[in-house]
């Protein structure tokens, strides 16, 4: 990223603000979608609030993002407040107003929620909503409740006055559309109603304490059709655990995160980013979040995976997995059989399938992947999510001698061998390059040599 005059600041006041997982959102999406802004994460204390705005604005700064401890106090330093975080009684970005010399409040945690729910597609209009805690998170919960015309929110918490409060606030604004009810926690059981969508919103169950949860009792959750648990670390938490081992849906809050910071940058830089790049930005925040330790091979049919693979994984003492070899493995038929009864679409869908089996399960293991399967787009994604992929790069003329005396190749099977070798690398090479975190030419042939590259880049990819 090359900063230059017309460069803008943005960034992230809070403090701490040390761990903060935004800059790889908002930086991702500025190269992605080529706009020249950086966001900078900057530690202001409680003190220093107040001339922190005053000389953000001098500064020219566009835009900010407000963590702990300043998004109830940031509400004294704007010029207007979006109605939404009036109400939640809290502002995590500032949008810069030129014409009124200061910034704008809106919490987008709300927003982002609200539009991972509805991609996700839990809808509750209608519906009775279960929040367990009643902190600023539980707020924000309560309102998206509000805006979503729930019938019924029960507010739980160990503190029961916090949630009288929420319920008293936002009893005045929901015209009767949705009723607020607030319990102490251990009263879920006056709860009388079944399919119920439960917001996990209390500290409870975050890393390293990842064994606890406020509610243990499979009488509740055998009443839970979907629970979301604002934790998104560990990814999945011993609520979402319980909400699934009685047959509800669970789901962490990682795209609230996500799209907390997609909304705040929407509004800094009034633009609409596009899916592709949110999805993109997407894998490379789970990959910050949940790192996993699998090397991925990709490259054309003759690149070296299957050979220079096994060695890569024996040098490392990791396990070695040729899909391929497991889509024969699991399906029963030969890879030519499947081209020839069911087409080449029919196996890429195999491939996704199979990839997310490889997400969930594979750790400490080199992959040596098809050479086609990076091709679809959501492949690629899931490849970057299962390690760090590296892609074994050969020229033609080398392929071609590898593998011209191979007949298990059902797309050699042509007139001109060679010029269709030729054909396919000009076609997928940018789309390897694009997939992997490094680029590892096999031409020279040298195992030991082709390996240590391996082993260096493997180890030290994003
Ligand atoms: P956030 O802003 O992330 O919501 P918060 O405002 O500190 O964080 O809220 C934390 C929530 O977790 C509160 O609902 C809190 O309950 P209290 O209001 O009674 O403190 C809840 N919580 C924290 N520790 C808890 C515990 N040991 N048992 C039950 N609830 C707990």
């Amino acid at each position: 990223m090359e900063i230059q005059g017309n460069t803008r600041l943005i960034g992230l006041i809070g403090n701490p603000v040390e761990h903060t997982l935004s800059p790889v959102i908002h930086n991702g999406i500025s190269k992605a979608v080529g706009i020249d802004s950086v966001y900078m994460p900057m530690k202001v204390t409680e003190q220093g609030l107040s001339k922190a705005i005053d000389g953000a604005y001098e500064l020219n700064i566009l835009g900010l993002n407000v963590t702990v401890p300043h998004k109830n106090a940031v509400m004294n330093q704007l010029v207007e407040i979006d109605d939404a975080a009036l109400a939640i009684g809290a502002v995590n970005t500032l949008v810069r107003l030129e014409e009124k010399h200061g910034y704008k409040g809106y919490n987008t945690d709300m927003l982002g929620l609200r539009r991972q729910i509805i991609e996700d597609g839990i809808v509750l209009k209608n519906q009775v909503v279960v929040i367990l805690g009643a902190g600023g998170a539980a707020k924000a919960v309560a309102y998206m409740c509000l805006l979503e015309e729930a019938k019924k929110v029960y507010i739980l918490n160990r503190t029961i006055e916090k949630a009288q409060d929420i319920a008293d606030t936002l009893d005045k604004k929901s015209d009767n559309n949705t009723e607020f009810i607030p319990l102490p926690l251990s009263d879920y059981t006056h709860i009388e109603e079944e399919n119920l969508i439960v917001f996990q919103s209390t500290s409870i169950g975050l890393a390293p304490h990842t064994d606890e949860v406020v509610i243990e009792d499979a009488a509740f959750y055998k009443k839970v059709v979907v629970g979301v648990d604002l934790i998104y670390n560990p990814a999945n938490t011993k609520f979402m655990q319980l909400v699934e081992q009685y047959g509800g849906k669970a789901y962490n809050a990682l795209k609230m995160l996500l799209y907390q910071a997609v909304i705040a940058y929407e509004l800094w830089h009034d633009i609409k980013i596009p899916q592709d790049v949110i999805d993109d930005i997407y894998v490379a925040l789970k990959r910050k979040v949940y790192p996993k330790k699998n090397i991925v091979l990709v490259g054309y049919m003759g690149s070296g995976k299957t050979t220079f693979g096994t060695a890569l994984a024996k040098e490392l003492g990791m396990e070695f997995v040729d899909a391929d070899a497991y889509i024969v493995s699991k399906t029963g038929k030969s890879i030519p059989d499947i081209f020839a009864q069911d087409g080449e679409e029919a196996f890429r869908k195999i491939e996704t399938d199979i990839l997310k089996e490889f997400n969930e399960t594979l750790s400490d293991t080199v992959l040596a992947t098809g050479g086609g399967m990076p091709l679809r787009k959501e492949n690629a994604r899931l490849l970057k999510e299962i390690g760090t992929v590296l892609y074994l790069m050969a020229s033609p003329k080398e392929i071609y001698d590898r593998v011209k005396g191979d007949t298990n190749r059902p797309l050699l099977q042509c007139e001109n061998p060679y010029q269709k070798i030729c054909d396919m690398i000009k076609q997928r090479h940018p789309i390897y390059s694009q997939c992997a975190d490094e680029i590892v030419d096999t031409n020279c042939n040298d195992l030991q040599w082709i390996v240590s590259v391996m082993k260096e880049k493997g180890m030290n990819g994003e």
